[in-house]
C-alpha cells in the first residue's frame, strides 16, 4: 500500500481528565495515558487525539491555554511528555495534540500585556474595539458559550472579542506577529516528534474586517442556545482564513520529509459541506482532514444516511480524503443518540466507510451519556446558560477499566461521576465476554486491518431502502459487502447478481445470520460484513 498512513488510519480521541488517573488526584494525566498505551495497541488503533493538555486555567478544561509550550503541572510536565511519545511511538501509535490557535486564555502573557494598556506593543495580538455609541458593544456578536461576545475592560476603555468565554479573548490573526508567534508553537511540537494536530475551531480565526453586525437567524429558538440568535456571518468562516490554513500546512509538509511519514492536520470545522470542502485548500493544500461531524446529527435511516455519504463523497474534490466520526468531547455519545444495540451497527458503518476512522474514548464501550446532577456540573458551557442543559460534563466521564475501586480509573473520588453501570460496563469485564461492544470494536479494527479493501477501498452504495443500508469496498480483486439493518425488524436484503460466493467476516449479532443464494435475512439491529 502506498497510501500515506493517515489515510488507513483509525484515531482514538482522548480526553485527558478523564481517561486514566497516574498520580491519584481523580483526574487524568500523561502518566496515566502511558498506563494504557497496551490497552490501545491491543484495541487496534493507529493514532490518538489528545485534548489540550497545556497550562491552563482549566476554565474551559484546556481549552483556555496560557502557555502553548509546556504541559500543565495537572497532566505531567515536558519530560512525561516526552516519554509518551516514546512509548506510543515504540508501540507504533502516533500521537496527535490539539492546537488551540484561535483564542487564548486571557492569564496568557500576551493577553495580560495586551491588556495592560492602549499603547503596549501586545495590544494589537488581541481584538480591540471601541464601545458604540450607546456605550455597548461594538456589534451584535454572541459568544458560543452564550451572551454577548463582547467584554468591557474598564481600564482601558475598550471592548475586547472572545467567541467563548470571557476567559477565552480571540487572538488577532490578521497580526503578522500573531501568525508567527503561532507559527512558532507548531514548530515547537513538531520538532519534539508529534505526528500533528487537530486544529480548534479552525473556521473562527478571522472576522470580517469591519466587525459589521451578524444577521438574526429566523430559525432561532431559545432552546437551542443564545449563540444560534444570530446566524455567524461575518464572524467566522472568511475568505483570509485559507491563506492561513495553508500556511499551516506547509509546516507540517516541511517535516513530512524528515522521517515518519506525514504530519497531519485535522481541522475542527463546523459548516456545511459545500464551504466545508474548501479547507482541502483551493490553491494550496490545507487541512488533510477537515472534520466531517455529519453522522453526530444524522437521521438514523438508511435513505438520510445513503443521501449524505453520497453527497459528501461526491463534494470531495480531487485528492480530498474523506473522514467519518461519530462522536467527541462536545458532543452527545452515540450510545445516547441511537441506543446500545445501533451504537454496534453504528461502529461496524463507521468502521467500514471510505475514509479515516476517529474514535472517541469509552465509545467502544457503548457508553452512554451520565447524567450529572446540577450541583455536580462542571462545564462552563453548562453553567453559563442554565436550564438548557447545554453542559458537556455527560460525555466526559471517567473511563470505566474495571472492577474496583472508582473502576480502576483512580484511587480517589473522580472529577466527575463514572457511569451507573460500570461495575459490568468496563474494560476488563467486556474483555471477558465474547459478544460485547468492545469485542466487536476489536474485530472491526482487526478486520480494517486485514482488508485493504476497507482500509483505502473504493466505495460504492448498493441498496438504501427502509430499514437496510448496504454498500460495497473494493480494492484490486478484493471486493466486501457491508449491510446494516438499522432497525427493530428482520429484513432481507437481495446480494448483487455478480455475487456468487458470499463468505460471512464479521456480524454485529452472535450467532451467524443467514446467507442463501441469492439474498441474506438480517436479523433485528444486525450488521454484517461480508467477503463476495
Ligand atoms: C471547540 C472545542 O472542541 C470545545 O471543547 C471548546 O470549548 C471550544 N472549541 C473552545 O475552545
Amino acid at each position: 500500500m502506498t497510501a500515506p498512513w493517515w489515510q488507513s488510519a483509525v484515531i482514538y480521541q482522548i480526553y485527558p481528565r478523564s481517561f486514566q488517573d497516574g498520580n491519584g488526584d481523580g483526574m487524568g494525566d500523561l502518566g496515566g495515558i502511558g498506563q494504557r498505551l497496551d490497552y490501545l495497541a491491543g484495541l487496534g488503533i493507529d493514532a490518538i487525539w489528545i485534548s489540550p493538555i497545556y497550562p491552563s486555567p482549566m476554565v474551559d478544561f484546556g481549552y483556555d491555554v496560557s502557555d502553548y509550550c509546556d504541559i500543565d503541572p495537572r497532566f505531567g510536565t515536558l519530560a512525561d511528555f516526552d516519554a509518551l511519545l516514546a512509548q506510543a511511538h515504540a508501540r507504533g501509535i502516533k500521537v496527535l495534540l490539539d492546537f488551540v490557535p484561535n483564542h487564548s486564555s486571557d492569564r496568557h502573557p500576551w493577553f495580560v500585556e495586551s491588556r495592560a494598556s492602549r499603547k503596549n506593543p501586545k495590544r494589537d495580538w488581541y481584538l480591540w474595539r471601541d464601545a458604540a455609541a450607546d456605550g455597548g458593544p461594538p456589534n451584535n456578536w454572541v459568544s458560543d458559550f452564550g451572551g454577548s461576545a463582547w467584554e468591557w475592560d474598564e481600564a482601558t476603555g475598550q471592548y475586547y472579542y472572545h467567541a467563548f468565554l470571557t476567559q477565552q479573548p480571540d487572538l488577532n490573526w490578521r497580526n503578522p506577529a500573531v501568525q508567527a508567534a503561532m507559527f512558532d508553537v507548531m514548530r515547537f511540537w513538531f520538532d519534539r516528534g508529534v505526528d500533528g494536530f487537530r486544529i480548534d475551531v479552525l473556521w473562527h480565526l478571522i472576522k470580517a474586517e469591519s466587525f459589521p453586525d451578524n444577521p438574526p437567524n429566523a430559525a432561532y429558538h431559545p432552546a437551542l442556545g443564545e449563540m444560534h440568535r444570530v446566524l455567524q456571518l461575518h464572524s467566522t468562516d472568511q475568505p483570509e482564513v485559507h491563506a492561513i490554513a495553508a500556511e499551516m500546512r506547509a509546516i507540517a509538509d516541511s517535516y513530512g520529509a524528515t522521517g515518519r511519514g506525514d504530519r497531519l492536520l485535522i481541522g475542527e470545522i463546523y459548516l456545511p459541506v459545500d464551504r466545508l470542502m474548501h479547507y482541502y485548500g483551493r490553491e494550496r493544500p490545507e487541512m488533510h482532514l477537515p472534520f466531517n461531524f455529519q453522522l453526530i446529527d444524522a437521521v438514523w435511516e438508511a435513505r438520510a444516511l445513503a443521501a449524505l455519504i453520497s453527497t459528501y463523497e461526491a463534494a470531495l474534490p480531487p485528492g480530498g480524503w474523506p473522514n467519518w466520526v461519530l462522536g467527541n468531547h462536545d458532543r452527545p455519545r452515540v450510545a445516547t443518540r441511537l441506543g446500545q444495540a445501533q451504537a454496534r451497527v453504528a461502529a461496524m458503518l463507521l468502521l467500514t466507510l471510505r475514509g479515516t476512522a476517529i474514535l472517541y474514548y469509552g465509545d467502544e464501550l457503548g457508553l452512554s451519556d451520565v447524567p450529572i446532577p446540577l450541583e455536580q456540573e462542571r462545564d462552563p458551557r453548562g453553567l453559563r446558560e442554565p436550564g438548557l442543559r447545554l453542559g458537556r460534563d455527560p460525555v466526559r466521564t471517567p473511563m470505566p477499566w474495571d472492577g474496583s475501586v472508582h473502576a480502576g480509573f483512580s484511587t480517589a473520588q473522580p472529577w466527575l461521576p463514572l457511569n451507573a453501570d460500570w461495575p459490568t460496563r468496563n474494560v476488563a469485564r467486556m474483555m471477558q465476554e465474547p459478544a460485547s461492544i468492545l469485542r466487536l470494536y476489536h474485530r472491526l479494527l482487526a478486520i480494517r486491518r486485514a482488508h485493504p479493501a476497507l482500509a483505502i477501498g473504493d466505495f460504492a452504495l448498493l441498496e438504501a431502502d427502509g430499514d437496510v443500508l448496504a454498500y460495497e469496498r473494493r480494492e484490486g480483486a478484493q471486493r466486501l459487502i457491508i449491510a446494516l439493518n438499522l432497525g427493530g425488524h428482520p429484513q432481507r436484503l437481495a446480494l448483487p447478481r455478480d455475487t456468487t460466493d458470499c463468505r460471512l467476516l464479521l456480524s454485529t449479532l452472535a450467532a451467524a445470520p443467514l446467507i442463501e443464494s441469492d439474498g441474506l435475512l438480517l436479523r433485528p439491529d444486525e450488521g454484517v460484513i461480508l467477503a463476495a
